[in-house]
């Protein structure tokens, strides 16, 4: 099923998720979810989504970058990952700014600084225990996920805004 995605202004969409309990992990009605979120992410081509961004408000996202659906430059293929109750642990110094856009933002695109490299702590799908180092692209999506559970957008994120952009214009003009 392809769920509807919350736009911004929905207060779902800012709303702080609760944690999943673990007895929900697991269970059919889990999976289902899991594969439901999964065929929004892909029929909206996005690299990521959050379960508030389909109305649900628990600490579930899912991330996948698929090169030929992938906006983005220079990128690496990342496997489906399921991020149960994601916990970000360590965090680089180093913020390095890279394009952003977001299925509940649709249409936009801006230049937002994120850590360059990170450590998050989670479970997965059948509720074994993640601990993952990222770096780059894959670190930037989890920082945008992982937002997206505490109730933020990439625009918070944003010093300032001169480099919000059209997806189209941003098509057109954008050099780096
Ligand atoms: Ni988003």
């Amino acid at each position: 099923m392809i769920y509807k995605v919350a736009r911004l202004g929905h207060p779902i969409v800012r709303a702080r998720c609760s944690a999943l309990p673990p007895a929900e992990l697991g269970g059919a009605d889990f999976a289902r979810f899991i594969d439901d979120m999964t065929d929004t992410m892909r029929e909206y081509s996005g690299v990521g989504l959050a379960a508030n961004q389909v109305h649900a408000g628990r600490r579930i996202a899912v991330i996948e970058v698929r090169i030929e659906t992938s906006r983005s430059r220079e990128v690496d293929e990342v496997p489906l990952t399921v991020l149960v109750n994601p916990e970000i642990v360590e965090r680089s110094d180093e913020l390095v700014d890279g394009w952003e856009g977001c299925l509940s933002v649709p249409g936009l695109r801006g230049l937002v600084p994120r850590h360059r490299s990170l450590r998050v702590r989670a479970l997965g799908r059948r509720g074994e225990a993640l601990d993952i180092r990222a770096e780059g692209y894959l670190a930037r999506i989890i920082q945008h996920e992982c937002d997206h559970l505490d109730g933020k957008v990439y625009l918070d994120r944003m010093p300032e805004l001169s480099s919000l952009s059209f997806t189209e214009e941003f098509e057109r003009h954008a050099t780096r």
